[in-house]
């Protein structure tokens, strides 16, 4: 069995309290810590006949206590990076970043954090909501108490795709805000420095009161989405700060919404990789 506690790459080994408690909170919150060669996922079929099929095999052996589930093999490095092969890790995990997205992201706010870069932590796109109780770790952490995570989703999945070259469905990863502020009270995490944010984002954005931001972190899948936190948080974005997006490598719909922005605002920041999927850039200029 591979040995699943290496030093991640972007940060020096844990050393302080500080340090070693975000680093078991990122080994918890992507299930690594737990990680063994073989998971078991619960089979979730697209197809119609294997969903009734899925269905009516489930009903038989429910009341004999078993349950009928996927056996896949699984590696380190899928705890690591974030591709898609997430599926290879825990089901239950509360992000579907890895680990190499969470260093990066305590690396952003301990970096605004000492530069003073004023602003609040925004994540658009929660799902589960794993990253953005990470988010709120690393501030409690820093000992940072002015600073706010803002927490911003449907609740109920993605929209009804307008562009999409991916095969994304209306209500697709559809997790509800009872169940996210579940998991933030499973980490003692929710507290008033936390703000949700419920709804589509075109009718929320616009009107939640975010008034300055040090980290912008963009995960929503869509483009007309990405385009939509773009056009609304980018501009709060302090000179100095970060804006992360989940899917540029490996979604082609966002990475376009994203380099058009980058284009009409004529934005020149460095594009610098963080994982398989995930890019970062610091924002050097005011918008023109
Ligand atoms: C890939 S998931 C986010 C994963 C999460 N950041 C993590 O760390 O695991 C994408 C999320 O974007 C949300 N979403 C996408 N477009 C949206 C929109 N227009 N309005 C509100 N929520 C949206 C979906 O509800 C879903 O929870």
């Amino acid at each position: 069995m591979k040995n699943y506690l290496l030093p991640i790459q972007a940060l020096p080994v844990p050393q302080t309290s500080e340090e070693l408690y975000l680093d078991l909170l990122k080994r918890c919150l992507t299930r690594s810590l737990f990680a063994k060669p073989v998971v078991r996922h619960t089979i979730n079929p697209r197809s119609l006949h294997l969903r009734m099929a899925n269905k009516f095999i489930r009903a038989v052996l429910r009341p004999l206590n078993l349950e009928l589930v996927h056996c896949r093999r699984s590696d380190t490095s899928d705890y690591i990076e974030s591709t898609h092969e997430a599926r290879t890790r825990h089901e239950d995990a509360e992000t579907m970043v890895g680990l190499k997205q969470l260093d990066q992201m305590q690396a952003a706010i301990t970096d605004v954090t000492k530069r003073n870069v004023p602003g609040d932590l925004l994540e658009a796109g929660v799902w589960r909501g794993g990253m953005t109780v990470f988010m709120r770790g690393v501030l409690k952490a820093l000992n940072e108490r002015r600073r706010k995570v803002w927490v911003v989703d449907s609740f109920e999945g993605l929209p009804e795709p307008q562009i999409d070259s991916f095969g994304w469905r209306k209500g697709d990863m559809g997790v509800s805000l009872d169940e996210v502020k579940e998991n933030f009270d499973r980490y003692g995490l929710r507290d008033d420095q936390v703000v949700f944010v419920q709804g589509w984002f075109d009718q929320t954005l616009p009107v939640a009161g975010i008034e300055k931001l040090a980290v912008l972190r963009v995960d929503a899948d869509l483009y007309e989405s990405t385009q939509i936190v773009l056009n609304n948080c980018y501009p709060l974005l302090s000179v100095g700060g970060y804006a992360i997006f989940d899917d540029y490598l490996n979604l082609a719909d966002c990475r376009r919404a994203i380099d058009e922005y980058r284009l009409e605002h004529g934005i020149r920041d460095p594009i610098i990789p963080i994982d398989k999927r995930a890019v970062y850039w610091i924002k050097s200029e005011t918008l023109s």
